[in-house]
């Protein structure tokens, strides 16, 4: 059964996109099929992938505003991926008056969702409508959260902006959990935040071991790797691999 599992937090910066390239690969190194989707405008993932947005002649724009069949990149780093660049940061205006509008991803992702066991889409950092499409298209919602104070502070608005979104088109929508991200346990502040995200979100959803503060995630991207690519002994890799088990039971 295909799970579209959604990574949403409207907080920029916490490390969405590296967690949806990366917990993909764990995942296509546990030999399930999996789609990437990048959902944001920035076109982080797309860039991450070893892609130049600048250069597509499709993206996924042309599948939500044009009807395009999706446009999907396959076997980069074991998995396959719908790439974005920069016009889709006018979707969002043009989707005001469309038809349908918030199920314009789940449409679009119906004829391949049999082929995949996991779909990742990774939204934008807003509660906007790019979000919106990212949550109604999905089976379940993963939270990446900063192990930060200011971080941890707007899950409140994130829950709220998911419970609309569960009332009016997506009842079936799952919290699959949270993953506390960039965890350094040398720091107090982390370690509080770290406990307060267990304390108040356990009763919502799992909360995943957290991934570790590194700066070789970014060193892995900046060479448009996955980290296990790039050093294959980083002890992230075996944190990446348990969530990935722990989605295997969703
Ligand atoms: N575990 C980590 N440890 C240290 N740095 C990390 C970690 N994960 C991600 N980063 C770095 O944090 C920065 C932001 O990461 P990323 O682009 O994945 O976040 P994002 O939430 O997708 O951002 P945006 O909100 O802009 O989409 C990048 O420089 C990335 O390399
Ligand atoms: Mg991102």
């Amino acid at each position: 059964m295909s799970r579209i599992i959604t990574l949403f937090n409207q907080c920029g910066g916490v490390g969405k996109s590296t967690l949806t390239m990366n917990l993909g690969y764990a995942l296509a190194n546990r030999s399930h099929r999996v789609l990437l989707v990048d959902l944001d405008p920035q076109a982080s993932l797309t860039t991450f992938m070893g892609l130049e947005p600048t250069e597509l002649k499709a993206t996924i724009y042309n599948s939500l505003l044009e009807d395009w069949k999706l446009p999907i990149l396959t076997s980069i780093h074991k998995m396959d991926l719908v790439p974005t660049n920069i016009n889709l940061s006018v979707a969002e205006l043009e989707l005001i008056s469309a038809l349908n509008r918030e199920s314009r991803l789940k449409n679009a992702l119906n004829p391949v969702t049999f082929e995949y066991e996991y779909i990742l889409v990774d939204c934008p950092p807003s509660l906007g409508l790019l979000s919106i499409l990212g949550l109604t298209a999905a089976t379940h919602l993963l939270v990446p959260i900063e192990t930060e104070f200011k971080s941890y502070f707007g899950t409140g608005l994130l829950l709220d902006t998911v419970q609309r979104v569960k009332t009016h088109v997506n009842q079936n929508l799952k919290i699959a959990g949270f993953v506390p991200m960039k965890f350094d346990k040398r720091r107090s502040q982390h370690t509080r935040t770290l406990e307060q995200i267990h304390r108040e979100l356990s009763p919502l959803g799992t909360i995943f071991p957290a991934v570790p503060d590194s700066t070789l995630f970014s060193d892995a991207t900046e060479v448009r790797k996955p980290l296990a690519c790039y050093k294959s002994k980083h002890p992230g890799i075996q944190v990446l691999s348990e969530i990935a088990i722990g989605l295997e039971k969703l």
